[in-house]
């Protein structure tokens, strides 16, 4: 049961995501320069009904700091961008072999494996130039870019993917599954959180404060996740569950247990909650978030 600030956010979120799919609907009707097919199959995965969590971020972090939604809307765009490539890739045969995602067969299923790997390249090459070419500043838009560039990259998004499959039956401990999720989930989290402060004129202060809670529910997010594979349900889901044992993969609850598990994501979001102080009562909406994650059952 969803509790009071858990449900502002999903009231909001339910307000929201139509404004977010309906811009990455625009962004993704592309012209005959773009094979029909592959159109097809970017749109099949960027328009599939995501939670849009990470864009969702990226515009409550902007109106936190007093900016308005829909001017943010670009940088929410360009994070569900890259997050759908990265779903697309993971879902592939070489790397987690699903074949269901966002209640849909995954995009090499419906398409085929060449057309997804390009389908994803093509999502996050237009990631930053939906980015750069967005109304902000150029010191605002090079200096998201930049952050967004990191986040995806080697040594966050991309080299987080490399230790979860490199750890799969070769195992690890604690620190190690952290250093993965940080990186594999967290840092996707903590930049939809900044970029959203960077162009809302975040001082200092509220940018540290974002970080420090991005880090957290990010954690606790993909400790939810692990979690939800071992114990959800497919069809609520939309993805299939019981894989990461099935893989080998080094999760949470392989190494702490189910309880444990739990008990450090409600810590997470305990101390995410406590970071936001400064935003005072603009906080509440990023609270609602943190107390979603643990309570989410998709
Ligand atoms: C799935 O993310 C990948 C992880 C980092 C666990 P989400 O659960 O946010 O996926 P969508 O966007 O709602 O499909
Ligand atoms: C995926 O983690 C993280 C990224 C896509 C970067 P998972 O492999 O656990 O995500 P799901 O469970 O397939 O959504
Ligand atoms: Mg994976
Ligand atoms: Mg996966
Ligand atoms: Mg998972």
């Amino acid at each position: 049961m969803l509790d009071t600030s858990a449900s502002l956010f999903v009231e909001y979120a339910a307000q929201v995501r139509p404004e977010i799919d309906a811009a990455l609907d625009r962004l993704s009707r592309y012209d005959d320069q773009c094979p029909a097919r592959l159109r097809e199959a970017i749109r099949h995965s960027l328009l599939a009904p995501g939670k849009r969590l990470r864009p969702l971020l990226v515009l409550m972090s902007a109106e936190a700091c007093g900016y308005n939604r829909t001017a943010a809307l670009p940088a929410a765009c360009a994070v569900e961008m890259i997050h759908t490539y990265s779903l697309i890739h993971d879902d592939l045969p070489a790397m987690d072999n699903d074949d269901l995602r966002r209640g849909l067969p995954t995009c090499h299923a419906a398409f085929d494996e060449p057309t997804a790997i390009l389908a994803g390249d093509a999502l996050l090459a237009q990631a930053f130039e939906v980015l750069a070419g967005a109304e902000f500043p150029p010191s605002v838009k090079g200096w998201c870019c930049l952050e967004l560039a990191q986040a995806a990259g080697p040594r966050a998004l991309v080299g987080g993917q490399a230790d979860d499959l490199s750890a799969e039956f070769q195992g690890g401990d604690l620190a190690f599954l952290e250093h993965i999720h940080r990186r594999k989930t967290g840092a996707l989290f903590v930049v939809s959180l900044r970029l959203g402060g960077i162009v809302g004129g975040a001082s200092e202060e509220q940018l540290a404060a974002l970080t420090t809670y991005g880090q957290a529910i990010g954690l606790a997010f993909q400790i939810v996740d692990d979690l939800l594979d071992l114990q959800g349900d497919t069809t609520a889901m939309g993805k299939r569950t019981q894989k990461d044992s099935h893989h080998g993969k080094l999760t949470f609850p392989v190494l702490l247990g189910v309880e444990e598990s739990q008990q450090r994501a409600r810590r997470l979001v305990t101390d995410a909650c406590a970071a936001l102080t400064v935003f005072g009562a603009r906080a509440a909406r990023l609270e609602a978030l943190a107390r979603y994650v643990l309570e989410r059952k998709h």
